[in-house]
């Protein structure tokens, strides 16, 4: 019997209440008496699932009670609750568990998805030792503005770096194959990332030509390796609330995507129907929800009411079947009828710390090195300075509740440990710097000042830690700026006083580790840039996959005085998408396709580019390559330029590398605004090259 046969007995044999109990995912926070009331909750049958928000061990217990709640609260679902049905236990598991792994954004600048793939695989292990079973990620909104505090969860500007990120989490988590390892969750569900000026939790504008050519690819990558859930967005677009929404939620998620698994409302989504001002109250905003395809909701607020709903006839069973039938095909993919409880009760913590140093590494992005002088002989006098020497938290980033922070090495701590002749410094003074040419700055945000609610309105550095790289500049120092931050941070005020920038992000419980392994150039830095940095905040939205315009002020890649974007700035961004410097040179040449004209049917079979990469400086080094296109011309502008393909590979030093793509007409194709997917005659250009800006190019026709 197959899984979709299977859940149609179980639900044969349950009453309508037992049903509607699935829908709900019960949190503690919504009882006075804590764990004893969710346990008679889960008794009655209230829930299909407990979200375990802080903790469900009043005065945030040891992992070992957590653990042994968890398998408690289990036992009563299978044992002791009417329909006997065993429960999902979801957690905010988003970049690492006890290890934390460097903040989502950080990890897609690694451009190495199948490490990222490995740590994700490595904390599923650490979560489901706590019982965990259902994580609310990967989070896949698509963002092009740094404003916003949830920038740091999501995979950046770009559709691609999307797409593949969302295969690497999904499969790191719940594996490829049934019974999966836990269930992941794609969220938000959709268009979150374009709230608007970065507010969180506001409206989106999004035209439909844009959403199905940039918003919705990730989710169906998701879909496509076979995510077991999905979350829904609290924003609305064009008007349309998305937890109410039809037309996302089921005409576009479930037909055009091919999502086959279960919706869990967002914290509150529901109920903020009646906020925003499309339902008349909890009720209706129940039957609102669940008929346009949502399945459950967390925090089990309004869809108790879907009881009286059905006896009115705004809601049908069969509607109730759907969604409950979604659910329990979802645990029964997890195998949780067989084995209920957890399988894992031990993890390797040096193995997960080794991958996540790997990936911290990776993921530092080289913003600038004049004169090379990184990296730093280890033997060098050097002057450690900056707010963030010696923080840890900081370090995590946010949206990591299962921290330890004894893993963790400051950066200062870090670098001390591999340079003897490191020396902190407080106080700027000249007297006391007297010995030491190069100071390493360590500047960034805090890691509140991005995550959920957390926006800002200037990414800008602060203006007091501008003024500690005026004063090092105006004592003659070189300058080494280590930045750790959420987001992309606007430096322009001191860019240009800096020698070198060392972009380390919040990169998790490795950071300071990481960071001195670049430093020091034991590790040789390959983190590319998966979103832009602006000069300044007015510049957002800057993106690079933007479309040409008539006036020719394609700001991004060109600073044209004529048709410049702005009287008080450069229009070109700080640095594009893409960028990142190594400490060795790449060379390309001999770029070639395998035709360059060619039929529909020949680009359906596949048309080959490649082109040879050579290491020609004098260390061996990780190059990102990038394939992107260009489509001259279309009925529907088309951006300058759009990814399509990367291969991170080690290079030797002295040695070429050929790499190898291929192009479908699922590359060269996009959907018009009516949805219609369609590939058009012409020429494109493809390029392939180190990062946005590459020029290395060959035009192609397809006739
Ligand atoms: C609200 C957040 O938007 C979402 O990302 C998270 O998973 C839920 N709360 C649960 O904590």
């Amino acid at each position: 019997m197959n899984i979709k046969e299977r859940a149609r007995e179980i639900l044969a044999g349950m009453t309508l209440e037992e049903k509607l109990g699935q829908l709900n995912m019960l949190y503690i926070g919504m009882y006075d008496n804590g764990i004893d009331e969710l346990k008679k909750a889960v008794r009655a049958g209230d829930g299909g699932s407990v979200i375990i928000a802080g903790s469900i061990v009043p005065g945030d217990g040891d992992d070992t009670e957590l653990h042994k709640e968890i398998a408690e609260l289990q036992r009563i679902a299978v044992e002791e609750s009417p329909s006997k049905i065993p429960l999902l236990f979801g957690r905010d598991v988003i970049h690492g568990h006890k290890v934390v792994n460097p903040i989502p954004l950080a990890m897609s600048a690694s451009f190495n998805f199948d490490l990222i793939k490995e740590a994700y695989a490595e904390t599923g292990e650490e979560a489901m030792c706590d019982g965990i079973n259902w994580t609310f990620a990967p989070m896949l909104d698509m963002a092009r503005d740094p404003r916003w505090g949830r920038v740091i969860e999501c995979p950046g500007e770009d559709p691609y770096v999307g797409t593949k990120v969302a295969k690497a989490v999904v499969e790191g988590f719940q594996g490829t194959e049934m019974p999966y390892k836990m269930a992941a969750c794609a969220k938000h569900y959709i268009g979150y990332g374009a709230s608007e000026g970065g507010r969180d939790y506001h409206r989106a504008e999004i035209s439909d030509y844009s959403l199905r050519n940039y918003y919705t690819k990730a989710f169906k990558s998701a879909a496509d390796a076979n995510v077991l859930t999905v979350m829904n967005s609290f924003n609305e677009i064009n008007g349309q609330p998305t937890t109410s929404s039809k037309y996302y939620l089921t005409d576009i998620l479930r037909g055009e995507l091919g999502f086959d698994g279960f919706v869990v409302s967002d914290a509150g989504a529901v109920h903020q129907l009646t906020r925003q001002g499309v339902a008349k109250d909890y009720k209706d905003a129940a039957g609102l929800a669940l008929n346009a395809g949502l399945d459950m909701e967390m925090n089990r607020l309004c869809f108790p009411n879907l009881r009286e709903l059905i006896d009115e006839g705004k809601v049908t069973v069969e509607t109730v079947d759907t969604a409950a039938l979604r659910i329990i095909e979802t645990k029964l993919k997890l195998g949780l009828f067989e084995n209920p409880y957890s399988q894992h009760s031990t993890f390797d913590l040096n193995k997960h710390l080794e991958t996540s140093r790997k990936l911290a590494g990776e993921s530092v992005v080289l913003l600038k090195n004049k004169d090379n002088i990184l990296p730093l002989d280890k033997e060098a006098k050097i002057a450690l300075t900056g707010p963030f020497l010696h923080t840890k938290r900081d370090l995590l980033g946010c949206w990591t509740l299962d921290f330890d922070l004894d893993y963790v090495t400051t950066i200062g701590d870090a670098i001390k440990a591999v340079a003897p002749n490191a020396t902190e410094f407080t106080a700027l003074r000249q007297y006391d710097l007297k010995n030491y040419d190069t100071v390493v700055a360590v500047l960034g945000e805090a890691f509140d000042i991005t995550g959920e609610a957390h926006s800002v309105t200037d990414i800008s550095i602060s203006k007091a830690q501008a003024e500690e790289i005026h004063t090092l500049k105006r004592l003659g120092k070189k300058i080494i700026a280590v930045i750790s931050a959420g987001r992309p941070l606007a430096l322009s005020e001191i860019e240009e006083e800096v020698d070198a920038i060392v972009y380390v992000w919040h990169g998790g419980t490795q950071t300071g580790l990481a960071a001195a392994d670049v430093l020091f150039g034991d590790v040789c830095p390959s983190g590319r840039l998966p979103i832009t940095f602006p000069r300044v905040t007015g510049q957002i939205p800057i993106f690079y996959n933007c479309p040409p315009s008539g006036r020719l002020c394609n700001g991004y890649y060109s600073d044209d005085l004529q048709w410049t974007n702005y009287e008080d700035c450069l229009s070109t961004p700080l640095y594009p998408f893409g960028y990142g410097l190594s400490y060795t040179e790449f060379e390309y040449s001999d770029m070639t396709v395998s035709k360059e004209k060619f039929t529909l049917d020949e680009l359906k079979n596949g048309i080959k580019a490649s082109v040879t990469v050579s290491n020609t400086g004098n260390r061996d080094a990780k190059e990102v390559v990038q394939l992107y296109i260009r489509d001259l011309k279309a009925s529907y502008t088309r951006p300058l330029k759009e990814l399509k393909g990367t291969e991170k590979l080690l290079i030797e030093i002295g040695k070429a590398v050929t790499v190898h793509f291929e192009l479908t007409d699922k590359d060269l194709g996009y959907f018009t605004p009516h949805g219609e997917y369609i590939v058009e005659e012409g020429e494109f250009e493809i390029f392939i090259g180190h990062d946005s800006y590459t020029e290395n190019k060959i035009t192609v026709e397809l006739f």
